[in-house]
């Protein structure tokens, strides 16, 4: 772009410091800078900005959407374990439409992984299990699992696309990191990375911020900048011309996320819903999870940051607290409604204001870091859509089963982080192989007390919280790991363990049974 040209458009949208430095520049930082300026639509930043801050200062805005909560109601709602003879029909529904190729998934990977404090992408991380999987590495794996199962069960073959979300921030070392490890089997040509948008930080009042004399402060645009990319990066042109219909939208840090989960599509089918959330019952009010209710009739996740104590708190009269629908950011959507989404009412959609410290440079060019916010992320969320849908529907599963976030580094007290994904993995196994007919014997060879099925009934028997009784985990989980490959959801494993014994470490993965102790491994 001509220089002139840039000054002019710069200077009518009050954006002209953003050049301020560059008379100190060489020509390689003016590249630089330029090409960040470039891509930029000042007006359009302009106006996000103004409709973003339009929204009522955060106390006022916390109650008034407190005041405007429902719970879920009753009837969008399937439960694997109120539901549960039903769960098998669902399950058959979902595997039949993978069968068929109509089922996508969709992995939003364009978050920074901040509070992990690591520098690559999440999905990169290794959490110490036996096998050392990555969290990319076992997704992967889930997905070419269930396209056997699906295959084995209606005889055709097929493919489960693998759409892949990322940003600026984590596009090459993703695409890297699949090409090194040759796509974990899966055909290249099935796995469709694209990229999410960016946008600059900005002052209260509205400048772009320089975290540079030749760099803007950029963002991701959150995890609901998916709906732009979606139409920018031609994906959903792909999922059409690939005969997708129905698709899985997760988040990269679920270490036991279900991907293209069977039972989730079918429920949402079977009812007829074009966009549906799976859910956890939220038990602690101070939880740092999303709650699905109803906010002035619509579907909506309320955040963690947007609602009051005093209303995640409430119970009712059964003792649960009211607003237990803990959002896991699984999503269902049919490919029409994201057409719709995407075509109609994406530029509704209002950036959510993040209050955040941002290095900035002060006129003298130099850096400084504030230690109180000084300036804005806009961010759009992924769940913002579910007040366009015709028809909504909320599954509950089992958090023991399905949810166990990475979201912070290990340390004394910490939730959610490295070891308690890898407890909460290690303990789901060890669940399947009872369940399955196995047994686990200490070292003294007297067999290990068993704990309680939750796949094949009692839900309310009692299993440690991973997060709450760290402490008291010392010898837990027994450690046993399975491949993804051998099974996807606990199926398949009587033959390889019924009425056997097992010193643990045991691993199960598709070169057999390995007991690491016995075999001196
Ligand atoms: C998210 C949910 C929250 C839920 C919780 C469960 C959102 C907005 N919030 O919160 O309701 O209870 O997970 O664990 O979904 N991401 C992008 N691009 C971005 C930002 C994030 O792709 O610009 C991706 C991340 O890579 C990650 C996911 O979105 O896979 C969630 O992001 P994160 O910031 O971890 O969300 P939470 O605050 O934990």
């Amino acid at each position: 772009m001509d220089l002139n040209l840039l000054h002019t458009k710069l200077s009518e949208a009050g954006q002209s410091h953003l050049l301020q430095f560059w008379d100190e520049l060489n020509e390689e930082e003016r590249e630089e800078l330029l090409q960040d300026l470039q891509e930029m639509n000042f007006q359009e930043l302009n106006s996000f900005f103004q409709r973003a801050m339009q929204v009522p200062s955060h106390c006022a805005s916390q109650e008034k959407v407190d005041s405007r909560m429902e719970p879920v109601p009753r009837e969008v709602l399937g439960s694997v374990s109120r539901d549960r003879s039903k769960v098998q029909e669902w399950e058959k529904e979902g595997l039949f439409q993978i069968a068929q190729n109509k089922v996508a998934v969709l992995l939003l990977a364009g978050g920074q992984g901040t509070r992990l404090g690591v520098f690559y992408p999440k999905g990169m991380y290794n959490i110490s299990l036996p096998s050392q999987k990555t969290l990319f590495h076992i997704q992967a794996e889930r997905i070419l699992k269930l396209e056997q199962l699906a295959r084995q069960r209606h005889g055709v073959k097929c493919t489960i696309p693998w759409y892949i979300m990322t940003s600026g921030r984590t596009m090459e070392a993703t695409q890297e990191f699949f090409t090194k490890h040759n796509y974990f089997g899966l055909r290249k040509e099935n796995v469709v990375f694209f990229q999410q948008g960016m946008l600059p930080a900005m002052t209260f009042e509205g400048r772009i911020i320089l975290e540079a004399k030749s760099h803007v402060s950029m963002a991701p645009d959150g995890n609901g900048g998916l709906y732009r990319a979606l139409g920018t990066q031609g994906i959903l042109q792909d999922m059409e011309r690939r005969g997708v219909m129905y698709i899985h939208v997760y988040c990269v840090d679920n270490i036991l996320v279900k991907v293209a989960d069977p039972a989730f599509i079918g429920f949402c089918l079977k009812m007829g819903a074009d966009c549906g959330a799976k859910v956890v019952e939220k038990t602690n009010p101070t939880e740092p999870v999303g709650v699905v209710c109803k906010v002035d009739g619509t579907y909506q996740v309320v955040e963690y940051s947007e609602i009051t104590l005093a209303t995640a708190e409430k119970r009712s009269s059964d003792g649960r607290l009211m607003f237990n629908a803990g959002n896991i950011a699984n999503h269902f959507f049919t490919l029409s409604f994201l057409q719709d989404v995407v075509n109609v009412h994406e530029p509704e959609l209002q950036h959510h204001v993040a209050r955040k410290k941002i290095p900035y440079l002060d006129t003298q060019g130099r850096l400084i870091k504030p230690d109180k916010p000084n300036g804005i992320k806009m961010e759009k969320f992924v769940f913002d859509i579910f007040q366009f849908a015709n028809k909504f529907g909320v599954y509950e599963v089992l958090r023991e089963d399905e949810f166990s976030p990475l979201k912070n580094a290990d340390s004394q007290d910490a939730k959610d982080t490295p070891t308690t994904a890898r407890h909460a993995l290690m303990s789901l196994h060890h669940r399947w192989v009872l369940n399955a007919g196995g047994h686990f014997i200490d070292e003294n060879g007297t067999r290990i007390p068993a704990i309680p099925s939750f796949i094949n009934g009692d839900t309310d028997a009692i299993i440690p919280d991973i997060n709450q009784n760290l402490k008291d985990l010392t010898d837990l989980p027994i450690k046993c790991e399975i491949s993804p490959l051998v099974s996807y959801a606990g199926e398949g494993l009587e033959e390889l363990v019924q009425n056997r014994d097992f010193r643990p470490p045991l691993i199960i993965d598709e070169t057999g049974v390995h007991e690491l102790v016995k075999n001196g491994i």
